[in-house]
């Protein structure tokens, strides 16, 4: 598992059986989803810290190496925390 960590400096521990939008979304914070397959793009969050583990089809070869991007319908992380700009 790994912690995703947001502005107001909230942590919260993603589950292994959900998403990091569904995750984020039981504790009352709502990120636009619309394929949640990693396809469409609607979701995607600027990284402030960590490393994510990108399982989605849309992000660009550059964009993932930057690490600056992210789709929390469906990618994970690499590092304990992944702090996101939200
Ligand atoms: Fe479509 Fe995340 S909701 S890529």
């Amino acid at each position: 598992g790994f912690e995703v960590e947001i502005n107001d400096g909230r942590v919260f521990r993603v589950a292994a059986d959900q998403s990091v939008a569904q995750c984020l979304e039981a504790h009352g914070v709502f990120i636009p989803v619309s394929c949640e397959q990693g396809i469409c793009g609607t979701c995607v969050t600027r990284v402030r810290a960590g490393i994510p583990d990108h399982r989605d089809q849309f992000l660009t070869d550059e964009e993932r190496s930057s690490a600056a991007l992210f789709t929390p319908c469906c990618s994970r992380s690499l590092t304990p925390r992944l702090v996101l700009d939200l």
